[in-house]
């Protein structure tokens, strides 16, 4: 089945290629993946790096930072820009302590209560801080799935219901498959499938891509966002 094999491929391509990076390394705590993700919002990784490292030393664990005087806070954040989302994630450090005894929650729903934590970052923690299996939607990965397996150029601006339910659809059935799967199409969409440049000669569905197969239409959503 099609499926399976894109699941296959991009599992391979992924324990292949992937970055070494920080926040992906055993035993990091759900609480610094949580910061990573935050930090990954807006900001690219290169300049994450550094910050995150830092800011773990200084705060591994929620009560640390729920502690720390604010000032010290955004001056910590300093460079990653929007310094607003340093106080928020200093507000879910606080309601990490005061409603989840300082340990971060695993399911979707209650990290969805956090300050600062929306869906995308919701799912991100409950599938790579706890192993869990979710729907992890980033601009990246919905222009991967919406390639290969829908064959358009890009998303449409907004993400519908329907999307997610398709997206759903494409997880592979087992718990650990389905981790790896989310972040082996978030690499890809990183590194290979990438918005402007796509390197398809370097891509694992080369070959299964139903936008390379279509002749790779233009983007039939480019005149509304010039
Ligand atoms: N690994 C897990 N989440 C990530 C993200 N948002 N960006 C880069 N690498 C990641």
């Amino acid at each position: 089945p099609r499926l399976e094999d894109i699941h296959a491929r991009v599992l391979a391509w992924y324990d292949a290629n992937a970055r070494d990076l920080p926040w992906r390394r055993p035993g990091t705590s759900p609480w610094a993946v949580l910061v990573s993700e935050v930090m990954l919002q807006q900001t690219p990784v290169v300049r994450v790096e550094p910050a995150w490292t830092a800011w773990m030393e200084r705060w591994p664990a929620p009560a640390d930072l729920a502690a720390a005087p604010p000032a010290d806070v955004l001056r910590a954040w300093d460079r990653l820009g929007y310094p607003r989302r340093a106080l928020r994630l200093q507000e879910c450090a606080r309601a990490v302590v005061a409603h989840h005894g300082g340990e971060v929650p695993e399911t979707e729903e209650e990290l969805l209560d956090l300050p600062g934590v929306g869906a995308y970052t919701a799912a991100a923690v409950a599938a790579f801080a706890h192993g869990r299996r979710a729907v992890v939607l980033d601009t990246n990965v919905r222009r991967v799935l919406g390639r290969a397996i829908e064959g358009r150029a890009l998303p449409p601006p907004a993400l519908g219901r329907a999307e997610r339910e398709r997206a759903a659809g494409y997880l592979p059935a087992g718990t650990a498959e389905s981790v790896r799967w989310n972040v082996g199409v978030m690499e890809l969409g990183a590194l290979v499938c990438t918005a402007r440049s796509p390197r398809c000669t370097a891509c694992p569905l080369l070959g299964r891509c139903a936008w390379v197969a279509a002749g790779r239409p233009d983007d039939e959503h480019a005149h509304r966002r010039r």
